[in-house]
């Protein structure tokens, strides 16, 4: 880490906001000084104004059963609601969503298109018996189903939990065990780079690993055979075209659960995080519209997928609330080939666009020739999400994608805040390229030491969160302990986000990633546990150490190292084997990169296995001292595989 503390310090470059923005900016200076001044009426103010509710809250928050806060507790509302039903009397035929397909076709959905596809849907789930409280697993593509899916759960009071449809089938059967989903809203394929993902196939496989599960509803895209199970698997379209285009909203609590999303945390069990209603929805507007600044007549384009947070805060429940006309891709950025974004940018003149760091380095090894081929001028202001940007690749998007004259915000946040948290404010705050500035108004995080004690500028520690905000996680599904034991005991009273970070000389954040065992891959979270424990489950595999190292496109590349049963011979077909047993048991995104089989990994007298080392190792750099070890010999073996594993 005091490496890159070392490098941030020299970036001295700063990009004043853009001074169309600042003249008509959403946010100003007044949030900071109503928030510093009264961070409760603050966050009530937003409620109130950003929310149609059955009946306002009277309270703002509970925290006598603290880290178990309570937001606008007497508060009533439905987000379905909120997002649809009271946009269409003025707005019914605003589109919601351009969508576009990966093979090329598309749609254009209406706000009133979209309330009633959403009601159709919601009148089929009761049909199967849906009811309020139910969990719902959602394993879909991006197509405008799963938008869909998660506001008619949303409508009915029932819980989404959206799988990512890059997850193996018993990645999703863990999930679905994990929350007792009792239906999944699936589809018999999904479109990724022109191939088919079998969705449909990968759901009947997990499903001989639960028994949770009473209903399929499968949307027809992909055209690829399936295999229908009478009485428990229904055709979308057969479910749904024949119901009702009106359906009662719910009258939800505004600490009724919303919905589940699965992380990855320390140990190989995902935690499910879980979110409520109007603290949920009162973080995302609020956000949404200071962040991204989006006027009424803007097109606004979150390229990214609903099956991560990002998605289902900035795709669907921020800028639905917020009456956003939004672009949606079902696709890969390099398909059909690497002019793809750029093409969907001029055809529908996209003014906001927000993608993540990883995507910047892989359209710059692309070349700009790509961006170059089209009329990006449309564009005001780019956002990034999900990892540390490194200046480099935000000069590359201010200047190649941005035309050197948009607002760049990049955001922190985490499935676990909701929404975002330090950011700039395009109106306000004068950029550093790699520095995600500062808190959002109403958001007390800080840089603490070891002992919680926040630090001096200059000086870098651990990211933590003072004092509770409306978005924030309620519980980990089903295990308040682990609730409790991964955020709220590192320190007393405060929230422990798990990220390195440290204030330059103005006070500015700068992020420096996870100091946990924590891999983000493509700004993706994988454990490093998790991967261990997939490998440990081969046949073939004595004990697994996985670390993340650096790696110029995804930013950590997952690298493991093996040891064998007695009798198993280390080849190239073996490592091959592991590689796609990990993907089979967690996803394609959770295959290593690469893996060295080795005699023996490097451990401490105690028996603890060394990772930094491994990290020092994969990463090519001069190693400390070894001496603690107790097998040092070990190390330059290590040294010479991990060199040769390099171009897996
Ligand atoms: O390490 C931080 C990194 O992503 C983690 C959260 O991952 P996830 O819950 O999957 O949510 C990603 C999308 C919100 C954080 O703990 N992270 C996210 N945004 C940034 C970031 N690191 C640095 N800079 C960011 N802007």
């Amino acid at each position: 880490m005091s490496e890159k503390i070392e490098n941030l310090l020299g970036e001295d470059r700063t990009f004043d906001p853009p001074s169309s923005i600042v003249e008509n900016a959403n946010a100003t200076q007044e949030w900071f000084d109503l928030a510093n001044e009264d961070r409760l009426a603050y966050w009530q103010k937003q409620a109130l104004e950003r929310i149609t509710w059955y009946k306002e809250p009277k309270e703002i928050l509970d925290d006598s059963d603290a880290p178990f806060y309570k937001w606008f507790k007497d508060g009533e509302l439905n987000l379905a609601y909120n997002c649809l039903d009271r946009h269409l009397e003025t707005d019914g035929d605003r589109i919601a969503f351009y969508w576009e397909g990966e093979p090329g076709d598309s749609q254009e959905i209406t706000y009133k298109d979209l309330y009633e596809r959403v009601c159709k849907l919601s009148n089929g789930l009761k049909e199967l018996d849906v009811k309020k409280g139910d969990r719902i697993a959602i394993y879909l593509g991006m197509t405008p189903e799963i938008v869909i899916s998660m506001l008619a759960c949303a409508r009915i009071g029932a819980v989404h939990s959206v799988v990512f449809g890059g997850f193996s089938a018993e990645a999703l059967a863990d999930r679905i065990n994990d929350a007792e989903a009792k239906v999944v809203i699936t589809a018999d394929g999904a479109w990724r780079r022109g191939d088919i993902v079998p969705l449909k196939q990968n759901v009947d496989d997990s499903l001989k690993l639960t028994d949770h599960i009473e209903s399929v509803i499968v949307v027809k895209r992909t055209e690829n055979d399936v295999t229908m199970v009478d009485g428990r698997d229904y055709w979308y379209s057969e479910l749904v075209d024949k119901q009702e285009a009106d359906c009662e909203p719910e009258v939800m609590n505004a600490e009724d659960m919303l919905y589940i999303l699965y992380t990855s945390g320390t140990t190989a069990k995902p935690k499910g995080i879980v979110h409520t209603q109007a603290g949920y929805l009162t973080g995302v507007t609020t956000t949404h519209s200071a962040v991204f600044d989006v006027k009424e007549d803007d097109i606004y384009w979150c390229a990214a997928d609903c099956g991560w947070v990002t998605g289902h805060s900035y795709i669907v429940y921020g800028p639905l609330a917020n009456k956003t006309t939004s672009v949606m891709y079902e696709g890969a950025p390099n398909a059909p080939d690497e002019k793809r974004l750029w093409s969907i940018v001029e055809k529908y003149k996209v003014n906001i666009f927000y993608t993540a760091p990883t995507a910047i380095r892989a359209f710059m090894k692309w070349g700009v020739e790509h961006p170059q081929a089209h009329d990006l001028t449309s564009l005001r202001l780019l956002g990034t999400v999900g990892e540390p940007i490194n200046p480099e690749a935000w000069m590359w998007y201010h200047e190649n994608i941005g035309n050197e004259s948009c607002a760049i915000v990049d955001t922190w946040w985490q499935t676990e805040t909701g929404s975002i948290m330090i950011t700039p404010l395009p109106g306000i705050t004068s950029t550093k390229p790699g520095s995600a500035c500062g808190p959002m108004p109403g958001i007390d995080a800080v840089v603490v030491d070891e002992n919680g004690i926040e630090v001096s500028k200059g000086e870098g520690g651990y990211l933590a969160v003072k004092s509770p905000w409306p978005s924030m996680l309620r519980t980990v599904f089903g295990d308040e302990k682990r609730y409790i034991d991964t955020y709220w005991s590192k320190y007393d009273g405060m929230y422990f986000a798990g990220d390195g970070a440290k204030y330059d000389d103005d006070g500015y954040f700068w992020l420096l990633g996870r100091v946990d065992d924590v891999m983000n891959i493509s700004g993706h979270r994988i454990s490093t546990a998790e991967v261990e424990s997939a490998l440990v489950a081969h046949e073939s595999v004595a004990e697994a150490a996985v670390i993340g190292r650096a790696d110029e496109i995804s930013g950590e590349a997952i690298a493991a190292f093996v040891t064998l049963i007695g009798g198993y011979e280390g080849n190239e077909e073996l490592i091959s084997t592991l590689r796609q047993h990990v993907s089979d048991k967690i996803g394609p995104i959770a295959k290593p990169k690469s893996i060295v089989i080795t005699n023996d990994l490097p451990k401490t007298r105690s028996g603890k296995i060394m990772r930094r080392l491994l990290k020092d190792i994969s990463e090519e750099r001069k190693l400390g001292d070894v001496t603690t070890l107790a097998n040092a010999d070990i190390v330059s073996e290590l040294q010479t595989r991990s060199s040769e594993s390099r171009d897996e």
